[in-house]
């Protein structure tokens, strides 16, 4: 059977290992997927570079309109990034009926909706596993392997650079801004990494598990996002003299009413937490990404793997060319849809619940004056607002520092674990600690999520 034929926009990294492995693996990859796949046309604005990349015998353009025109092509894969560019030219591909295949988690978090409409109407693919932790499989893992599952929550390390810092910070003892230089000079972090420490880029990620795993539509504009920048080693150590680790995790959670047993709607948040470090997601160090799915049949599946670099994302972009391969001649009824579910199905009004509905648990830091009578009044508060503590740690003074009145007093700190709690219950609290003369900094509060 003739090979299909692929057109590649934008072959940067992960499209210059798109084409090596392809051509590395030809012969299995033609073997699985029936018929050879070859990548015929590449369109890049550094056509001299694109050229030496592939050789003779493709074609090589700097108008990636001309790929689209090309009534030969029958794939096309977007590897241009971003939300501008690449979302007219993914829509342009669609309607003129070609297949999709892209690693832009961007695009798809925030014009998802719109896109598979657009492919669903005409019935083309969009294929993305490359746009979620990389090399592992999560999209297939969620949308087939986990398909007998009501997936109760999600929760992932799906932001390398992020996973980096906080690994550095905690083995070396070194603060956020230098141990950033380091990532940067290593080349895991962006020029402008704000993407990733601010959590925009996990967020984009679980936006689109979240839409699998819940069948509700693509809603980044619902996600609740923090990153990493306020954090402190001296909170990494203080969690970890607590049997916990700080992750910046991405998490997705069906919330249930604990009385009716009816979901009340669906959790989407990008955080640093506290997770035991007796956890395997707890010990994913470095630039790994690795994400837990649990599921009421399965129970919990951990995924874990290379979250970006050349050949790993490769491997999930060929996954696709390989599933859109196989699939192109099926009845579009019949192949697996985009988000898993069938569009227009009942049960996908699920709401994002707001951050003070959220239930969970925290870690709380406070710099207070070493007096008689602070603990009891910070207890105090939790305890009218029935919040109850779970573990609870204070260090000697350590610090002769002047108060708000510029008296000098002795200062140290008071770090809580608390049981589940209300957000907005939490938010209130902190507000009436905060308000203690004894309090002498802004607290420190970071969720704890015990992933079991
Ligand atoms: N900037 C991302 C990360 C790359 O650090 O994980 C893949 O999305």
């Amino acid at each position: 059977m003739k090979s299909i034929q692929v057109g590649l926009l934008g072959i940067g990294t992960v499209g210059s290992g798109t084409y090596s492995v392809l051509k590395r693996n030809q012969a299995e990859i033609r073997r699985r997927a029936g018929r050879g796949i070859d990548i015929t046309m590449v369109a890049d604005l550094d056509v001299a570079r694109a050229r030496s990349l592939v050789g003779e015998g493709v074609t090589v353009v700097n108008d990636a309109r001309a790929v689209i025109a090309n009534p030969d092509i029958d794939i096309v894969i977007e590897l241009i990034g971003g939300y501008g560019i690449a979302r007219q030219l993914v829509m342009e591909a669609i309607a003129a009926g070609k297949h999709v295949v892209t690693a832009n988690k961007a695009l798809l978090a925030v014009h998802g909706t719109e896109i598979f409409a657009a492919a669903h109407a005409k019935g083309v693919m969009v294929a993305f596993e490359a746009a979620v932790a990389g090399g592992i499989p999560i999209i297939k893992a969620l949308r087939e392997g986990l398909t007998a599952n009501s997936i109760q929550w999600i929760a992932g390390i799906i932001n390398g650079t992020t996973n980096f810092i906080l690994s550095e910070m905690r083995n070396k003892g070194l603060d956020f801004d230098v141990v950033l230089k380091e990532a940067q000079r290593l080349g895991y972090a962006e020029a402008d990494p704000t993407f990733d420490i601010e959590g925009v880029d996990a967020a984009h990620k679980i936006t689109l598990m979240s839409a699998i795993a819940f069948g509700v539509p693509v809603q980044f504009d619902k996600a609740h996002i923090e990153g990493i920048t306020a954090l402190s080693a001296q909170d990494i150590r203080y969690a970890e003299q607590l049997g916990y680790r700080i992750k910046l995790l991405g998490i997705t959670k069906r919330s249930i009413d604990g009385k009716t047993g009816a979901p009340r709607g669906i959790e989407l948040r990008v955080h640093p937490s506290l997770v035991p470090s007796k956890r395997l997601i707890a010990n994913v160090e470095g630039a790994m990404n690795a994400v837990v799915v649990q599921g009421d049949a399965v129970g919990t599946t951990l995924y874990y793997g290379k979250g970006a670099g050349s050949e790993p994302t490769a491997s999930a972009v060929i996954a696709d060319l390989v599933d859109v391969t196989r699939l192109h001649t099926a009845d579009p009824a019949h192949r697996v849809p985009h988000l898993a579910f069938h569009p227009g199905a009942p049960g996908d009004d699920l709401p994002v619940l707001p951050m003070a509905d959220v239930v969970t648990s925290y870690y709380l830091r406070l710099r207070v004056a070493d007096q008689a009578g602070v603990l009891s009044k910070v207890t105090g508060i939790l305890a009218d607002a029935d919040i109850s503590i779970d573990a609870m740690l204070q260090r000697e003074a350590d610090e002769i520092a002047a108060d708000a009145n510029g008296s000098q007093v002795e200062q140290t700190d008071i770090i809580i674990l608390t049981h589940d709690t209300r957000e907005g219950t939490m938010n209130d609290a902190v507000a009436r600690m905060q308000a203690l003369p004894s309090v002498l900094q802004p607290i420190t509060r970071i969720r704890k999520e015990e992933l079991a």
